[in-house]
C-alpha cells in the first residue's frame, strides 16, 4: 500500500481520477479568504445554513462553511455534479452519505484550522484528525477511552511519547467507530489499536458480539506538523493518494 507519510502530500492532477481500487485522502486548510467562505456559502442547503448560523463564535462558523463548501466541491468535481445539486442524507447516528446514485463513500474530520476528507467509490471508510496537545490529562481521559490493555501500553511509555500515542490511539479509534457509522453506540473499551509511535496503525483486538465482521485496513496520517490523522477503510488492497487542496 502506497503510504502518505512516506509520499509527501501532492497537489491534485487537472483530470482528477478515483479508480475504484483508490482511496483519496485531502487534507485542507479550513481558514479562508472571507470572500471564498462567502463562496462556498451559497453553495449549502439550507439545513447546512442553519447549522452554520449556530455557531457561536465566527471561526468555527467559518470552519464549518469551509469544510462543507469542500466537501461538495470535491465530491461534484468527482461526480461532475455542481455543489449545490449534492443531497445528503444521515444515519441515526448522523454520519452524511449522498442521497443519490452515482454515490461516493466517504468521510470527514476537522481539528485545529485543519480538515481531512477521505473519498472512496465503493469502500465504507472512516477518518479522523486532532491537533496533538501536549497540555491534556492522557492518562485520566484514557481511562474513559481507551481499553485496560490500552491504558497500561499508555501508561508505561516515557513521558515525552504520550502525547504522540494518546492522539495515535484517539484518533485510530475514533476513524474506526466513524467507519462503522453507528458513532458511540460502539464500546470504546471493547476494541484495542496499535498506537505506540512508530508502530503501524492497526485494530489489534476486538471483543464482544457488536462488530460486523468486516476486515478494516487502518493508515495512519499526518498533514502537518504537530497533527495525528487515521483512515480505516474496509478491506484490503486499495492505493491511497494523499492531495492538498489549495485555491487556485
Ligand atoms: C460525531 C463523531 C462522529 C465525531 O465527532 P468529532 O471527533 O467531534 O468530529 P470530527 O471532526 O472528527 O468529525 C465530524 C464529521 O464527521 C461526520 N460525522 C458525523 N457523525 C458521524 C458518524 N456517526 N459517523 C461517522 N462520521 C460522522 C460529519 O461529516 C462531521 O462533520 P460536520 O460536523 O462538519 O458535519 C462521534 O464519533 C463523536 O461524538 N465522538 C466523540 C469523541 C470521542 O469521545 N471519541 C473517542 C475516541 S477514543
Amino acid at each position: 500500500m502506497q503510504h502518505c507519510k512516506d509520499n509527501p502530500w501532492q497537489s491534485p492532477p487537472a483530470d482528477l481520477k478515483l479508480a475504484q481500487d483508490e482511496v483519496h485522502v485531502w487534507c485542507m486548510a479550513l481558514d479562508q479568504d472571507p470572500a471564498l467562505v462567502e463562496q462556498f456559502q451559497q453553495t449549502l442547503s439550507s439545513d447546512e445554513q442553519e447549522r452554520a448560523a449556530k455557531f457561536y463564535f465566527p471561526k468555527d462558523r467559518q470552519h464549518f462553511i469551509v469544510a462543507r463548501g469542500l466537501l461538495r466541491l470535491l465530491l461534484g468535481r468527482y461526480l461532475d455534479q455542481a455543489p449545490t445539486q449534492l443531497r445528503f442524507v444521515y444515519n441515526a447516528y448522523g454520519k452524511p452519505s449522498l442521497e443519490a446514485p452515482p454515490s461516493l463513500h466517504f468521510n470527514l474530520s476537522h481539528s485545529k484550522g485543519l480538515a481531512l476528507l477521505g473519498v472512496s467509490s465503493d469502500r465504507e471508510l472512516g477518518i479522523d484528525l486532532e491537533y496533538i496537545r501536549t497540555d491534556f490529562p492522557f492518562e485520566q481521559v484514557a481511562k474513559s477511552v481507551f481499553s485496560v490493555s490500552e491504558q497500561n501500553i499508555l501508561r508505561s511509555l516515557p513521558d515525552a511519547l504520550k502525547p504522540e500515542a494518546f492522539f495515535n490511539a484517539w484518533t485510530r479509534k475514533e476513524a474506526y467507530i466513524k467507519a462503522l457509522g453507528q458513532g458511540l453506540s460502539i464500546p470504546l473499551d471493547q476494541f484495542d489499536v496499535a498506537f505506540v509511535p512508530g508502530e503501524p496503525a492497526a485494530l489489534r483486538d476486538v471483543r464482544g458480539t457488536w462488530a460486523n465482521g468486516n476486515n478494516w485496513t487502518f493508515q495512519h496520517l499526518t498533514p502537518a506538523p504537530n497533527y495525528a490523522g487515521a483512515i480505516v477503510v474496509a478491506g484490503s488492497g486499495w492505493q491511497l493518494k494523499c492531495w492538498r487542496w489549495s485555491n487556485g
